[in-house]
């Protein structure tokens, strides 16, 4: 072959690479824009590689009103955690199109059009955003979480029994154990004259090592150790300010990529050793209470998930888990300091329920206003913010207007939580009562209130978590009285989850 030949066929395979580009990063993205506004969606305008990033990393100028001191923080944090969707839902409505990148989001706060998208496509049916499967493989890998279609079916399937309600009854005194250590601590730092704790890194060191537990178990050195990788990986993911859906971004932190990678394949080989050893136990001895030992031990059949597939699954109760329960109670505590009447009336309630004793499944289910203080809570303060989707196949939805394939869906449980046409002019007071007739809180909308997202893929852990957000709020308020700390700064804001950016440092009395 000359050395021509040789340069024509090198030009030829280049020409092929950069059309191919041009067409995955311009040209589909440019016809599926097209496509969207044919259909009558309208949004803030693209621009390419980024789409709508820059003008979402854009800083707002905060016109905070003057009753918000640092003593009377205010509840209406929808313009403060997305400060875009809010201008944007101005402009466009509840339902329009934005880019992440090269990556077509519909955003959508109207419950209707969620009950409309719900009864179009099944559960099984939906996708999960490949960009974020992407982005959070390192979290979730392919567990529930982030498994679609037949597949979804099965781990379901599998993973519902384990959550079954005796089966978390068993789980209780290993949460009440690992909450009253953080307890033990907090009233070394209260007799010791410190009044003030940062309760939000306790609470979250804690839910993550009952999570642990509940997941795998931490009573070996394995367990112990993946434990500890896992937190460290999660310190890792979270150092860096990810460009998700922009095309090459994970090489802006390849140092990051790699330790995150690394981490991953040790907690990988730690958690199928331990699924080895479990495997080989003969089945006399004992079986596990986690999690993990329930997935196996339901798991005789042909449908059964592989090892891969329980790595996984490990992973995403750890990281699905820790942090949203934690959040849950660091928003209700912060909540709770601000208003001392709901104090006393929970803590009259704990007082009757436990009757003197312990703390019991009974217990628990008597403790119905601590619900609806959970539900409010969660509603204010929701520590999932968003729910998310991509269709499959090209959807038809209301009237006329087709999705097309492959477009993700971003559904703003925050701005729904904050909606005033849904909830009425109360809507940024903390008003748990609302929750005493209705489990959607009186809201206009069965479909405005999804703390646990929706339809059959809603939340497999709720009652896991309610559980434990229970227990640790049991203990706390039987043992101390809250107030908010000076130093507490009002800040919201997203990381994956809703939470408290400067801590949340609270004043406790022992009482
Ligand atoms: C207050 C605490 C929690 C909140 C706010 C929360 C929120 C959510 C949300 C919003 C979803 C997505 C639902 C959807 O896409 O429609 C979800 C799914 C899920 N959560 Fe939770 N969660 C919590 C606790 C837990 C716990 C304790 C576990 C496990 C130990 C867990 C495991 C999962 C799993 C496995 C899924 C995927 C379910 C599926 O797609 O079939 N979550 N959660
Ligand atoms: C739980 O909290 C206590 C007190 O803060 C602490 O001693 C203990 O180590 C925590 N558990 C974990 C896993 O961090
Ligand atoms: C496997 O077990 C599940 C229930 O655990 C059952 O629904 C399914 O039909 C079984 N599959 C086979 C092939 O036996
Ligand atoms: C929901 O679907 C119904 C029936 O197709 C339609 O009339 C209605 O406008 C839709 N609502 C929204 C918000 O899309
Ligand atoms: C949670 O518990 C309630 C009863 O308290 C039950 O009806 C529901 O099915 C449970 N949910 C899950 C996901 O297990």
């Amino acid at each position: 072959m000359s050395i021509a030949t040789l340069l024509f066929l090198l030009l030829l395979v280049l020409l092929v690479i950069a059309s191919v580009g041009a067409f995955i990063f311009l040209v589909s993205p440019g016809l599926t824009e097209w496509r969207l506004r044919k259909n009558g969606f309208t949004g803030p305008t693209p621009s390419f590689p980024l789409g709508n990033i820059l003008d979402m990393c854009k800083k707002e100028k905060m016109n905070r009103e003057p009753s918000q001191g640092p003593l009377q923080p205010s509840h209406d944090i929808h313009s403060l955690v997305f400060p875009y969707f809010a201008r944007w839902c101005k402009s466009y409505g509840k339902v329009f199109i934005y880019w992440l990148g090269t990556e077509p989001f519909l955003y959508v706060a109207e419950p209707e059009y969620i009950k409309n998208l719900s009864s179009v496509v099944a559960a099984k049916n939906w996708g999960k955003p490949t960009v974020f499967k992407r982005d959070r493989k390192p979290m979730f890998g392919d567990g529930l979480i982030m498994v679609e279609g037949d597949n979804w079916v099965r781990h379901r399937h599998i993973t519902t029994p384990a959550f079954s309600t005796s089966k978390l009854n068993a789980m209780i005194s290993s949460m009440v154990e690992s909450t009253s250590n953080m307890l033990g601590e907090w009233s070394a730092i209260t007799s010791a004259g410190a009044r003030e704790v940062d309760i939000e890194r306790d609470i979250i060191r804690n839910a993550s090592e009952i999570i642990a537990k509940a997941s795998f178990g931490i009573n070996n050195d394995e367990g112990k150790a993946v434990f500890e990788k896992l937190k460290a990986m999660q310190a890792a993911l979270f150092t860096s300010n990810r460009l998700v859906g922009v095309p090459f971004s994970k090489y802006l932190h390849a140092k990051e990529t790699l330790k995150t990678r690394r981490l991953g394949e040790e907690i990988d080989g730690l958690l199928f050793s331990i699924i080895e050893s479990r495997n080989n136990e003969r089945p006399s001895n004992a079986p596990q209470h986690d999690l993990l030992g329930l997935l196996i031990a339901g798991n005789q059949n042909s449908s059964r998930l592989t090892s891969r597939e329980l790595v996984d699954e490990c992973k995403t109760f750890f990281f699905g888990g820790h942090e949203t329960t934690a959040l849950a109670l660091t928003w209700t505590l912060f909540l709770l300091a601000l208003n001392p009447r709901w104090q006393t009336i929970l803590r009259e309630e704990i007082t009757e329920a436990m009757g003197g004793g312990d703390i019991n499944s009974n217990t628990l289910t008597k403790l119905t206003k601590m619900t609806w203080v959970m539900n409010e809570a969660l509603r204010l303060y929701s520590p999932a913010p968003n729910v998310q989707r991509q269709v499959r196949e090209d959807i038809r939805v209301g009237d006329n207007a087709v999705i097309p394939k492959g477009t993700n869906i971003w559904i703003d449980v925050v701005g729904m939580h904050h909606d005033r046409a849904l909830w009425g002019d109360d809507v940024n007071e903390f008003r748990p009562e609302r929750f005493q007739d209705s489990p959607y809180g009186g809201c206009k909308h069965r479909m405005g209130f999804l703390p646990f997202g929706f339809g059959g893929r809603v939340c497999v852990g709720r009652n896991l978590s309610m559980m434990e957000y229970k227990i640790v709020l049991s203990l706390v308020l039987q043992r101390f009285s809250l107030s908010l700390s000076p130093n507490y700064n009002h800040s919201p804001s997203i990381m994956l989850s809703l939470r408290p950016s400067n801590g949340m440092p609270l004043i406790l009395e022992p009482l």
